[in-house]
């Protein structure tokens, strides 16, 4: 048995976890991350592609910004399709923010070097992984590794290790409640080394199901269309997906879009899920363990990275001020904004998708809420604010 002890045991390797562990290293206090992947494993997800200027700060505060600062795009706005025509969001008249476009892969990336080079350490490929003494004075982290049993004792834990993650589910049930939808479809992403179709990111609403044309750089595009839950990713050729991707823009558009072999192709299912509270005794959920967005607005990498703002802010006035404040309200910080992104996703989600028993009258209501949408500054302020996201 190899025996450690840490300040903070953070479970999970994601942009979560990997970013409360630069942020906490800033404040000097010591953190262990436990992966139960590999490194090339995590950054093999692609994920998502916006952050919110206060995600881009907080990577800045952690030290860790400086790539993303000089290679993410910077997008003061959005296209909406529907009818036939492109109707543009001007985040920037509208709010006077911007949002950057930089891969979740690069986020990681970033996180994993700087730690790496900060000889801080992160344990992959743990097996088996447990959490225990959270109600009490003792938390502790055992987990195998290699055959090897690992015994990490601690002062706090932070749950980061995603929706099917550990954490929450050693929570009792009686403390916890949990909130869900599930959406009857899904979404099938390519990634592929062509330019993208536009400058911006274009969200479409047709009959056929919703679209969006998202990019990585001016030189790799990430495209995704609505799909059944049914359909599996192996079963969609190249050609197909462009088939289909083009036949759910506007002719100008479609003739536009540079096709080419995908590098990846994947199905996310969507889901909205919150878990109430975030906090139990010393242990913090943060991220998607804690709570689940429909990417439709963006959000999912942006909560996590707040989410973790909040718990560092509260984990460093406990070691440095002796202070509880932070860390007693980190649930309810956390799930007031929670709840605003859900709301949002949610609301985006139900705009610009297909949904299976919505029929005819469903589809021209999308069609009245969308024209009502451009044509009308306080609403097309509202999706804007809630898209470039608040400060924490
Ligand atoms: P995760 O990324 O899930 O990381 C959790 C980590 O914990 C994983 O590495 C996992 O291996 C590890 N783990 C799990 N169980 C254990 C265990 N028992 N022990 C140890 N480790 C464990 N969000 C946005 O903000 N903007 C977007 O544009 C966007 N687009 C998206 C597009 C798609 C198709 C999808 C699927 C998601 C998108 N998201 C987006 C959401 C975003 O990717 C997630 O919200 C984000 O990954 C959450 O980070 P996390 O660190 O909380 O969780
Ligand atoms: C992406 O680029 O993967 C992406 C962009 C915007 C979204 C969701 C995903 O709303």
């Amino acid at each position: 048995m190899v025996h450690r002890r840490t300040q903070v045991a953070i479970i999970g390797a994601g942009p979560a976890g990997l970013l409360l562990g630069a942020l906490l290293a800033r404040h000097g206090i010591d953190a262990v991350i436990v992966e139960q992947r590999s490194a090339e494993y995590v950054l093999s997800r692609i994920r998502a592609g916006v952050l919110e200027q206060t995600t881009v700060d907080l990577l800045r505060e952690a030290g860790v910004a400086d790539r993303c600062l000089k290679e993410g795009l910077t997008h003061e706005g959005i296209e909406l399709s529907f009818d036939g025509a492109l109707h543009r969001i001007d985040f920037r008249a509208l709010t006077d923010k911007h949002v950057t476009v930089y891969g979740q892969t690069e986020v990681t990336h970033d996180l994993m070097q700087s730690r790496a080079s900060s000889n801080l350490m992160t344990d992959y490929e743990a097996e088996s992984v447990e959490v225990s003494g959270f109600d009490c004075e003792r938390p502790a982290v055992r987990y195998l590794k290699g055959g090897v049993s690992h015994e990490l004792a601690c002062d706090f834990i932070a749950g980061c290790d995603g929706y099917h993650g550990i954490c929450r589910a050693s929570v009792p049930t009686d403390a916890i409640s949990t909130y869900e939808k599930v959406y009857p479809f899904g979404w099938l992403g390519v990634l592929a080394d062509v330019p993208p179709v536009r400058h911006e990111l274009i969200y479409a609403n047709h009959d056929r199901g919703f679209a969006l044309c998202s990019q990585r750089s001016r030189t790799r595009s990430r495209y995704y269309v609505q799909c059944s839950l049914d359909d599996q990713a192996d079963q969609w050729s190249d050609e197909a997906f462009w088939d289909e991707l083009r036949r759910r823009l506007p002719a100008e558009i479609a003739e536009a879009v540079t096709t080419g072999p995908s590098i990846e192709k994947s199905i996310a299912p969507l889901r909205s899920f919150v878990a109430e509270p975030m906090r139990f005794g010393r242990l913090f959920l943060a991220g998607d363990a804690a709570h689940i967005v429909p990417p439709t607005g963006a959000k999912g990498l942006n909560l996590a990275a707040t989410d973790v703002g909040y718990l560092a802010r509260g984990l460093a006035e406990h070691y440095l001020e002796r202070s509880s404040s932070g860390l007693d309200h980190y649930s309810t910080r956390c799930l007031s904004r929670v709840w605003k992104a859900e709301r949002f996703s949610w609301w985006f989600t139900s705009l610009m998708h297909r949904f299976p028993d919505a029929g005819a009258f469903g589809s021209r209501l999308q069609q009245a809420e969308l024209a009502y949408l451009v044509g009308s500054r306080s609403a097309s302020s509202a999706l804007a604010e809630n898209y470039v996201g608040l400060p924490l």
